[in-house]
């Protein structure tokens, strides 16, 4: 324990304490018989004391080193990209001292939204590092975007993320603003730009195809996004959101029951009868399937249990984006009304079903 504390540099202490809470338990036994750290002990430790330097309290590090669904790669690459989105983040503040400072030599004074804006950071920076916990390609919903592809031989994958649905069969470009999504994506995953959707750096025509999967809702102008995608590619396919239909908001229990700030989330998205105009493109329902794999918001529909999980939540930028009051709020009814019943006789109807129209949307034009 001694030489794994002084390799590792933390005390003996911190072994104790990371053997008595069950976070790292040395496995091994020396001839001797004592207890010691066996190859996957370690690999855990230095997991468990990456995150902890990255700032992550104990309890979110045992939830997220104890997830069995992630292997030690996709712990690194997680790292990596928490590692890059800080060294980017410092970046951008050095830069944004130094735009200070020559103001200030200069007797100008920076207005509060500037030296404010040093602290900005984008959602995805915030929350992408939990997003590959359960955010993932679900092979339907891949099979009808990759109908709407047709024979796209180039493909540009705009607000690309770690890479759900990028069709292996062809030449794929990606394009992704957050550091620490570029940073999660898996080995051998398509180049990735970084670039927002409003302004695509590539000449006019250069893409078989453009697909944007879940993420116009997060645009500045998605109007002026989807223009961009039009110029540049043929083929122009988009996985969006239907709010046309008047009272949309109750298509869903969680939205209707639990969380009516959806709509204030996606109160800026426009109609989709404009997205569809603006690329000259028809609209065909995305069924969401009962055991989706995919862990987008709608996923679990019939599995409502998953809601009260902090990190299936944690991969949605919903939550989020509502806050923590009204996201507290929402998990404790849903937690109470499955335990008395209520919410089963409520969606009673939704048992049989093996898929539900929650207003996902494919644009294909
Ligand atoms: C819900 S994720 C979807 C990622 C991926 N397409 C998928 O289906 O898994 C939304 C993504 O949109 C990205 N994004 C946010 N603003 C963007 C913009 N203006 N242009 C392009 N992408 C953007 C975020 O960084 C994030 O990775």
């Amino acid at each position: 324990m001694g030489r794994v504390a002084e390799l590792a540099g933390v005390s003996v202490r911190t072994l104790h304490h990371y053997d008595e809470i069950g976070l790292v338990r040395p496995s091994a036994r020396t001839r001797a018989g004592y207890r010691a750290y066996a190859a996957g002990d370690v690999e855990r430790l230095r997991e468990v004391l990456a995150y902890r330097r990255l700032g992550f309290g104990l309890r979110e590090v045992a939830e997220l080193v104890g997830d069995p669904s992630v292997d030690a790669a996709a712990h690194l690459r997680r790292l990596r990209g928490l590692l890059l989105e800080r060294r980017d983040r410092a970046d951008a503040m050095v830069a944004a001292i130094d735009r200070e400072l020559a103001a200030r030599a200069k007797g100008v004074r920076m207005t509060p939204e500037e030296q404010l804006g040093m602290l900005g950071a984008r959602l995805y920076d915030a929350i992408g590092g939990a997003y590959t916990a359960t955010r993932r390609t679900d092979p339907r919903i891949a099979a009808q975007i990759r109908d709407a592809l047709g024979d796209a031989r180039t493909v540009l994958n705009v607000g690309a993320g770690t890479g759900s649905y990028e069709p292996s069969d062809r030449v794929v470009t990606a394009v992704e603003p957050s550091a620490v999504m570029r940073g999660q994506r898996p080995a051998g995953a398509a180049p990735c730009v970084a670039a927002t959707a409003e302004s695509l750096p590539f000449d006019d025509h250069s893409f078989d195809a453009a697909m944007a999967v879940s993420t116009v809702h997060h645009w500045r102008d998605p109007i002026a996004g989807l223009r961009e995608m039009r110029r540049v590619a043929r083929r122009v396919v988009v996985l969006t959101f239907d709010t046309d239909e008047p009272g949309w908001q109750d298509r869903f229990w969680l939205t209707r029951d639990y969380l009516p700030e959806f709509a204030g989330v996606l109160a800026d998205l426009p109609p989709l009868a404009g997205m569809a105009a603006a690329i000259g493109a028809r609209a065909e329902t995305v069924p969401v399937p009962w055991d989706c794999a995919d862990g987008l918001f709608e996923a679990y529909w019939r599995r409502p249990e998953a809601y009260l999980e902090d990190r299936v939540r944690r991969a949605m930028s919903v939550w989020t984006r509502v806050g923590p009051e009204a996201e507290q709020r929402a998990v404790r009814s849903l937690r109470d009304d499955l335990g008395s019943g209520r919410w089963a006789e409520r969606n009673s109807g939704l048992a049989g079903l093996d898929a539900a129209d929650l207003g996902l949307r494919l644009l294909t034009g």
